[in-house]
């Protein structure tokens, strides 16, 4: 038997190990000065991503040799595999690569520990704001920069501000088309911010009501779906069902307006 992981513990380490992997993102993302990849159609990397993963790789196997790892740069095409696993390390070093590459400043680091497909653990760094988010199974609340979070109290329709992005495989993107047709004529605003992890903890601490993505993975909402429980969201598939970290389908919002706003979504 392996010794459990102390959360309290890892959580202090992981702060720690984000606000270090952000000085090389903040410094990169200053100089403007970083190479760039293809990853296939639309999608690419950048030599920050690539930095970044590894430096966040080799430390968390320093700290839990023991541990399993997930991380985007070096993940294989299948991991499904990893569904049943506990104490797996999930890594998202650059969220909002498009956002950092054209200067725009919301851009994220995720960290999750997860245990068969549901976290118990979760830390995202915003790092050009300083916002540092957490949440942990065994306590009660999430938090940013240490004070208690909570998702916001919207109700209506008319007044709700929506989140939705955009998946690098094209053809996943007409999904979000559809949402967005469906509910364009009866919410206040949709916005598309390119940083499903900054995006997903700022939906956390009120700043939208409802999050949409059709094609996330599991190292975009390892870290910010506890955030999001724990701030007093609800997560479900976008037909309603439930969902866990390897659902790359997701629909998140405040818990109010979970079922008008997903009869709405779902409208033919
Ligand atoms: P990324 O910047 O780390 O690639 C924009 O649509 C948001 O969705 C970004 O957070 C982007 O993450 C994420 N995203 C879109 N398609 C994705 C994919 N195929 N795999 C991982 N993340 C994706
Ligand atoms: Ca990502």
């Amino acid at each position: 038997m392996h010794t459990p992981i102390s959360l309290l513990d890892a959580k202090e380490f992981l702060v720690k190990l984000v606000q270090e992997a952000g000085e090389v993102l903040c410094k990169y993302f200053d100089s403007g000065s970083f190479t760039q990849k293809s990853k296939g159609g639309v999608d690419f990397l950048t030599q920050a991503d690539e930095e970044v993963d590894a430096i966040l790789l080799k430390r968390l196997k320093e700290k839990y040799p023991q541990g399993n790892f997930l991380t985007e740069e070096t993940a294989p095409e299948d991991y499904s595999s990893l569904k049943e696993l506990d104490n797996l390390w999930v890594v998202d070093p650059l969220d909002g690569t498009a956002n950092f590459s054209r200067k725009s400043p919301n851009f994220a680091i995720s960290i999750g520990l997860v245990d068969k497909g549901k976290s118990k653990l979760g830390v995202v760094y915003v790092p050009m704001t300083k916002n540092l988010y957490y949440a942990m199974e065994d306590q009660e609340n999430a938090y940013l920069n240490e004070q208690p979070i909570h998702v916001s109290s919207t109700e209506s329709l008319g007044e709700l501000v929506v989140a939705v992005d955009w998946p690098w495989k094209l053809e996943k993107r007409l999904q979000v088309v559809e949402w967005i047709k469906n509910m364009s004529m009866s919410v206040r605003q949709i916005k598309a911010m390119g940083s499903a992890v900054a995006d997903l903890a700022s939906l956390a601490e009120g700043r939208v009501d409802a999050y949409l993505h059709s094609g996330l993975k599991p190292w975009d909402v390892a870290a910010s779906s506890l955030i999001i429980e724990k701030a007093g969201g609800k997560i479900t598939s976008s037909n309603g069902n439930q969902w866990n970290v390897f659902q790359p389908d997701i629909f998140v919002s405040n818990g109010k307006v979970h079922e008008p706003l997903l009869d709405l979504i779902t409208k033919k």
